[in-house]
């Protein structure tokens, strides 16, 4: 039985004001059933962690360098994520493809890197809409799945995340059968690769415009372990509601 995760993204958004909001979820959410991880801008990860330590809120980051170490000015290692107190790092984000061109393989090597420092990586694999139109999404998301998920994958170091390009930021969500054809393939493809063991084990999120309206129903749906919540995640109050709904 995989435990649900509610995962929040807060993108680019967030100043040490800011931290009042952890606090004030801790306490909405108490100790809830599900897993919870924030993802805040890595300017904020280890005052974050300080807040939410003790409580149920994990902290993580929005993305890592492939590297250890080494020159390459304004970018931050896995390494550096845990030694500020974070525990997950978000991959391959469909905003860091389109603004920063990362590849799958340029997934992948990050993901190398975030499982050697002890990450969980929350690798993120979806269409756009003209990919959708075409009746190409399987095949896209089989791709992404393929080369940026690295071998060896365990359902500890590895989420992976749903998100239609155009379900993002945009309030329009997929059908609750499209959300399920696609969660369905990806759990096809993880039990193929990894084995039934792991492919089973490794949860598989929602991201895209899911709210406090619509997040019990979206979790209702076959292989949907949670919700990776970008724009609702910013807000204590309407994030308690998404962490009590899953
Ligand atoms: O990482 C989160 C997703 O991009 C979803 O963002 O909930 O604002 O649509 P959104």
């Amino acid at each position: 039985m995989r435990k649900k995760l509610a995962a929040g993204n807060w993108k680019m958004n967030g100043l040490q004001s800011s931290l009042g909001e952890i606090a004030a979820l801790a306490e909405l959410i108490g100790q809830p059933n599900c897993d919870v991880l924030l993802c805040t801008p890595a300017t904020l990860i280890n005052s974050a962690a300080q807040v939410a330590d003790k409580s149920a809120i994990n902290i993580g980051a929005q993305d890592c360098h492939a590297n250890e170490t080494g020159a390459h000015t304004g970018e931050i290692s896995a390494d550096m994520i845990v030694d500020a107190g974070g525990k997950y790092v978000i991959l391959g984000h469909s905003e860091r493809r389109a603004d920063h061109r990362e590849s799958d393989a340029c997934v992948r090597d990050k993901t190398r890197a975030a499982w050697a420092a002890g990450l969980t990586a929350i690798v993120c694999v979806g269409e756009t809409l003209e990919q959708r139109e075409a009746s190409n999404t399987l095949d896209i998301i089989g791709g992404q799945l393929a080369t940026s998920i690295p071998d060896k994958a365990t359902a500890e170091t590895l989420v992976v995340a749903y998100e239609p390009v155009w379900a993002i930021g945009t309030g329009l969500t997929p059908t609750l059968d499209q959300i399920g054809e696609v969660h369905d393939f990806i759990r096809a493809r993880l039990e193929r690769r990894f084995g039934e063991g792991v492919g089973r084990s490794v949860r598989v999120l929602y991201g895209g415009s899911m709210n406090p309206k619509n997040a019990a129903e979206i979790a209702t749906v076959s292989n949907v372990d949670g919700g990776l919540v970008g724009g609702a995640s910013l807000k204590a109050a309407d994030f308690a509601q998404i962490v009590d709904a899953l």
